[in-house]
């Protein structure tokens, strides 16, 4: 396409532990012919993390840290991400905390998605959190990561509306509807802003 050569790329990692859905969709966008974005790389603390399964389908860098020791797992990190020339990391359902000095090395280029509308329900059991409270709205929240768990400024958010008969898994997977919406619009916005 004219006018397209010699774009260079925003090189992406995503972090991930788990089913990786959200990873999945952001790989999906980075397809699409108008994306901004690659992404090279993905790091994991689970060598089994469901997730990991899209890198070999897509061909994509891969690593996997044990974080027996923080300090080692986050310095081998940190190695691949200058391996693969990484400019943004974007946290998809990582479940470790990042060390104060890792996030300083990358500040203001890690983001993450949190399945709440942020400052409420910070960490863990969102979604029963809020049925518990007779909340009316659930939802997620795509923010910069500081040093503060869940705490870093909101880029974009999504409300979902809580339903009488709503489990914390039936909300969940609504959320999570919203969120494979919202994290590629939130990285579009980021990136726009380079
Ligand atoms: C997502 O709901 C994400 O918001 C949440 O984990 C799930 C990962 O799903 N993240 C957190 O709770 C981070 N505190 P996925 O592996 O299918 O993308």
């Amino acid at each position: 396409m004219p006018g397209s050569i010699g774009v260079k790329k925003i090189n992406i990692a995503v972090f991930l532990s788990g089913t990786g859905s959200n990873f999945k969709n952001l790989i999906k966008h980075s397809k699409k012919k108008k994306s901004k974005f690659k992404i090279s790389l993905a790091i994991s603390d689970k060598s089994k993390a469901r997730g990991l399964h899209y890198a070999y389908k897509y061909k994509i860098n891969k690593k996997t840290v044990n974080y027996l020791n923080i300090k080692n797992s986050e310095k081998n990190i940190l190695t691949e991400l200058k391996k693969n020339k990484i400019d943004i990391i974007c946290l998809a359902g990582f479940m470790k905390i990042l060390s104060n000095n890792f996030i300083k090395k990358f500040k203001g280029k890690i983001i993450n998605i949190h399945p709440s509308l942020l400052p409420k329900y910070k960490g863990l059991n969102t979604h029963q959190r809020a049925i518990n409270n007779n909340e009316k709205f659930a939802g997620c929240t795509v923010h910069h990561v500081n040093s503060k768990l869940d705490s870093g400024k909101i880029i974009l958010q999504k409300k979902v509306k809580i339903l009488k008969t709503d489990t914390s898994s039936k909300l969940a997977k609504r959320v999570l509807k919203q969120e494979h919406i919202l994290y590629p619009k939130a990285l579009k916005k980021i990136l726009s802003t380079l």
